[in-house]
């Protein structure tokens, strides 16, 4: 990273996502020595507390050090608050006098990153007042930025999904983005696409000529994503409920993953070119039949929960993929929390041939699967049909596997350290472009609504199960099965 001075003011600094994601990353970074000498936090929320409380809050982040010693102590020097209620004007203007001793002591205009990790429907309000208190022009004067070519050079705005409620709200909130600051400020934050594991399924794809050939409709049978979290909501209640799976991670993460194993090969391997692949091939995603939708078991006890809540914690659907490569593949995917197990991944199953010559040896009902392990044991395995040992000829599928740590010996970037890292340099590949977003939340949109006209109840699903049977009935009626 270069050696610029910067500014982060955090927006929701109290809030789950700076204590569980932000303050660790950058707490991560800071100690690789990646950060610059002068690098300024600054948490925004309501809660009166001093600077030296603020620091104290982290301190109990489950992702920190519990005793986290002297390098903490050095690094909570770069961490300041300042008290504000999001709808009023007085915070951001003690906001400002704040911006600007730091400017002067450093005698330069620092760049300033806005980073809103609030609840969505904070979004506006603290847009308006960015722009209505000047603070997104950066410490120049926009005439004086306009006449020195250098608009948007000092500052920057991070969003995190989601990003509105519904198409409507979503177009919204970029038609505000889009008046107030340019593309090229913009960062809108999916982690997933910050996940090692998930950049490299490009690497996958398109560095390694054996796989190319064989990625598409003449070879794959069908392709399954699974998102399955053994947690429960936690203590987000205030958050989740009334947003759900569907919005929480179907609209990004599971959008974001299903365009890495379908996407086209960019021209190239810059922003434009990458992102214009990703919006193809979301734009070109098409569902067939319902959307399953479940609740576990406990979750209407969960704190901050509505006791007749139809909020969906699994979603279980069919779709596909509409490109000339794709056509007529099945994909599955299901995504939920309070499952079996923790597991993300993605296994693409191709078509099963060993029967042909070997039908009367017994062949396995499965046979060739990639699997794209994004969490945990973070690695790729390749499942091939073997002939088990012996004087009969009998046949056993086996798996050659790679894992990060096997071979790196690290499983490489938190995904939030990556993502602040390209932030920081100006990078926008890994971050969504509005045309992604519009196309992913029209789908999303379609379902929310139908779903409401049909006003159709929630299924409910054992805890620590792996959803409703409706996920399993499903893929087994098309002939397969969960893997
Ligand atoms: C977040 C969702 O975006 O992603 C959470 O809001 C979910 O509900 C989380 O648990 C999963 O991220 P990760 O990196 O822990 O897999």
């Amino acid at each position: 990273m270069n050696n610029q001075p910067f500014i982060m003011i955090i927006f929701g600094a109290t809030g789950d996502l700076a204590q569980n994601k932000l303050i660790p990353a950058l707490f991560s970074l800071f100690k690789q020595e990646i950060l610059p000498k002068d690098f300024f936090l600054i948490g925004f929320s309501r809660r009166k507390i001093s600077d030296s409380e603020f620091r104290k809050f982290f301190e109990s982040s489950k992702d920190l050090p519990a005793q986290a010693g002297p390098e903490w102590e050095e690094f909570a020097k770069h961490l300041t608050y300042q008290n504000g209620d999001f709808t009023e004007k007085q915070g951001y203007l003690s906001l400002i006098d704040k911006l600007n001793a730091i400017d002067k002591k450093i005698g330069a205009c620092v760049t300033r990153f806005f980073y809103l990790a609030t609840p969505p429907q904070n979004y506006e309000t603290i847009l308006d007042f960015l722009e209505s208190t000047k603070l997104s022009e950066g410490c120049l004067p926009s005439e004086t930025l306009v006449k020195e070519g250098k608009q948007g050079q000092f500052t920057k705005l991070i969003i995190e999904k989601p990003f509105g409620k519904d198409l409507e709200t979503a177009q919204m909130i970029d038609k505000k983005l889009a008046k107030i600051f340019e593309e090229r400020q913009i960062f809108r934050v999916d982690h997933y696409l910050g996940k090692e594991t998930v950049q490299n399924l490009l690497a996958f794809r398109f560095a390694n000529g054996i796989f190319e050939p064989v990625w598409n409709k003449n070879f794959i049978d069908h392709v399954q994503i699974t998102f399955a979290e053994q947690d429960g909501i936690k203590n987000r209640g205030k958050f989740f409920d009334g947003v759900g799976t569907l919005r929480d991670v179907g609209q990004n993460h599971l959008m974001q993953l299903l365009a890495a194993v379908t996407m086209e090969s960019p021209k190239s391997f810059t922003k434009e070119d990458v992102r214009d692949e990703r919006a193809k091939v979301i734009a070109s995603l098409k569902l067939d039949g319902e959307v399953i939708r479940g609740q576990y078991e406990s979750y209407k006890k969960e704190k901050d929960v509505a006791e007749d809540s139809q909020t969906e914690t699994f979603l279980a659907t069919k779709l596909f993929v509409n490109t000339e490569r794709f056509a007529n593949v099945p994909f599955y995917i299901r995504a939920g929390k309070k499952m079996e197990k923790n597991l993300v991944e993605i296994s693409v199953v191709f078509i099963q041939t060993c029967h042909i010559l070997f039908k009367e040896y017994g062949c396995p009902e499965i046979g060739n699967v990639i699997t794209f392990r994004i969490q945990p044991d973070e690695g790729i395995s390749l499942r091939f049909i073997a002939k088990k040992p012996g004087a009969k000829l009998a046949l056993n599928p086996v798996n050659m596997d790679f894992t990060y740590k096997e071979s790196f010996g690290t499983k490489g970037l938190e995904a939030y350290e990556k993502v602040l890292l390209d932030i920081f340099a100006g990078d926008q590949i890994l971050f969504n472009r509005s045309d992604e977003l519009a196309s992913s939340w029209k789908l999303i949109t379609d379902v929310l609504e139908k779903w409401k006209k049909e006003n159709e109840k929630v299924q409910i699903y054992d805890d620590n199960s792996w959803g409703p049977k409706e996920a399993k009935e499903l893929i087994e009626k098309d002939g397969k099965k969960w893997i």
